[in-house]
């Protein structure tokens, strides 16, 4: 056994020995049975005599808290544990504790992200079966190659030039928002650009207003921050801006797909929330977490591209147009954030990892980007196409669907004689994922449900909502009985 004593001083080594597995037994990390280091082997190891260590050998054997086997060496004992020595530990554990805010942010699962149904219509997570591995794998290890020690790469917090370039003419040509390589900086994923955004901008106490219902970890990072995060109200048209509390210093924003409920802002509204934050002195994060994957209908002109006042943060990831563990994703800033934004991101991470960031600029070179996205973009309208079918033809009784023509999931409010819950526990025992709308909101409403598409083959559509049709019928006729019975 690897046993830890450190030994300060020259002063009653034996002693400190002593002490320290005394304390050891006493709070259980040595349990009865288990073998002491031999006298011989420890005295070695901490360049003491060997007396030294019998020397406290001694004594917790003298204790009774150890005991000496007659060839076999000196074993712990089982003792019985000091009250004061016990409580004192425990007290010293429990007055270590974090900030009162952190008590309800809480973490899923650790198989959350990587359990999946056997039909997974749970929202935001893409079809990972068909990512081209052999050209990413290709493209990683010629990457890490690339970027080892004396490579002379340089390192910038705020990414690859190239690959901040190559983001720009992307996002240029797919939604028209007009940026340099230098107006970009590339982060783990959105939430790292959120919290970038929040710890450059906000004070303690400051007021974040996003949407409701909306995106939860979004919430849980700015609470995170001290910030106090209200929720606005959504209409058919997106956020309500007459309902923004006027001390918000940060709104945020899905105006290209409401999450969860799909449907885009309208051109009226954008303007309106605009005007509202030049007004104010606000600044606008624009997420546009999917909008690559349109199936329909004419893109709106991102708030970024409307925005005169240089107020709009637009931020954008590849978790969903390439894999969610990448943790990949930039923020597109105002010239006068930039180099706080950037310090941000020097300081909690250094930098994003390198090599992933040359692989990307490959695959987007390459043409693969495009490539997979174009690819996906017509499994995905598959799926949605025939969801919306179904949804509106075998569903009218129960669900009514919320237009949306972009991304990976389409939502439906409930009707009144629809458990929601019940539902998706009924969908859940017979293999259907499923998250209710409700999960989503800061405050009571109206419930519905999330079908996503992503995760989903497109041959199990057909069976997951005849399953799902099957669970919200269930659930009516288990509810009708006792319904009457109150009757
Ligand atoms: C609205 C919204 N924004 C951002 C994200 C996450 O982005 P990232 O993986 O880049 O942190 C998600 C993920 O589902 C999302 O739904």
């Amino acid at each position: 056994m690897d046993l830890h004593v450190t030994l300060t001083g020259r002063g009653d080594l034996g002693g400190q020995i002593y002490r320290q597995i005394k304390s050891a037994v006493l709070d259980g990390r040595l349990t009865p049975g288990q073998p002491l280091p031999p006298s011989r082997e420890l005295a070695r190891r901490l360049a003491v005599s060997r007396n030294t260590v019998t020397g406290g050998y001694d004594r917790l054997v003298a204790e009774g808290l150890a005991e000496s086997r007659v060839g076999a060496g000196i074993f712990v004992r089982a003792a019985a544990p000091d009250p004061h020595r016990r409580a004192a530990g425990i007290a010293q554990v429990t007055a270590v504790r974090p900030a009162p805010l952190w008590a309800d942010i809480t973490v899923p699962a650790p198989d959350f992200f990587t359990y999946a149904p056997p039909y997974d219509l749970r929202p935001g997570i893409p079809d990972v079966r068909l990512f081209p591995y052999e050209a990413w794998r290709r493209l990683t290890s010629q990457a890490y190659r690339a970027t080892s020690i004396g490579s002379g790469m340089p390192i910038d917090p705020a990414g690859l030039p190239e690959l901040r370039a190559a983001i720009a003419r992307h996002i240029g040509v797919s939604r028209a928002v007009r940026v340099t390589a230098e107006d970009i900086i590339i982060t783990q994923g959105i939430q790292q650009a959120l919290d970038m955004v929040g710890r450059v901008l906000l004070r303690p106490g400051d007021c974040v207003a996003i949407e409701n219902p909306c995106y939860p970890l979004v919430r849980e990072l700015f609470r995170s921050l001290g910030a106090e995060v209200v929720g606005v109200d959504v209409d058919p048209e997106g956020m309500r801006v007459d309902l923004l509390p006027d001390r918000a210093r940060i709104v945020y924003v899905t105006p290209s797909h409401q999450f969860p409920l799909g449907m885009p802002m309208s051109l009226g509204r954008r303007q309106d929330l605009l005007e509202w934050a030049r007004d104010r002195d606000v600044v606008v994060i624009e997420d546009d977490y999917d909008t690559e994957f349109r199936y329909g209908g004419r893109p709106l002109q991102p708030l970024h591209s409307l925005d005169s006042a240089g107020r709009v943060i637009y931020v954008g990831t590849f978790s969903k147009v390439m894999l969610p563990v990448l943790r990949v994703g930039f923020l597109v800033a105002p010239a006068p954030l930039l180099t706080a934004l950037r310090a941000a991101k020097y300081v909690t991470d250094w930098h994003s990892p390198q090599p992933v960031q040359v692989a990307l600029l490959g695959f987007i070179e390459e043409g693969l980007l495009a490539k997979h996205i174009r690819r996906m973009r017509r499994e995905y309208q598959i799926r949605h196409d025939r969801i919306v079918e179904l949804l509106t033809t075998r569903f009218t009784d129960t669900l009514t669907v919320i237009p949306s023509a972009v991304g990976l999931h389409v939502s439906a409010w409930a009707g009144p004689d629809v458990d929601v819950d019940a539902v998706v526990t009924r969908a859940h025992a017979v293999g259907v994922g499923l998250i209710p709308l409700s999960r989503f909101r800061m405050t009571d409403g109206p419930d519905g449900l999330i079908v996503g598409y992503g995760a989903i083959a497109t041959a199990e559509v057909d069976r997951a909502l005849d399953l799902l049709h099957a669970s919200i019928e269930e659930s009516r006729t288990a509810a009708r009985p006792s319904r009457d019975i109150h009757a």
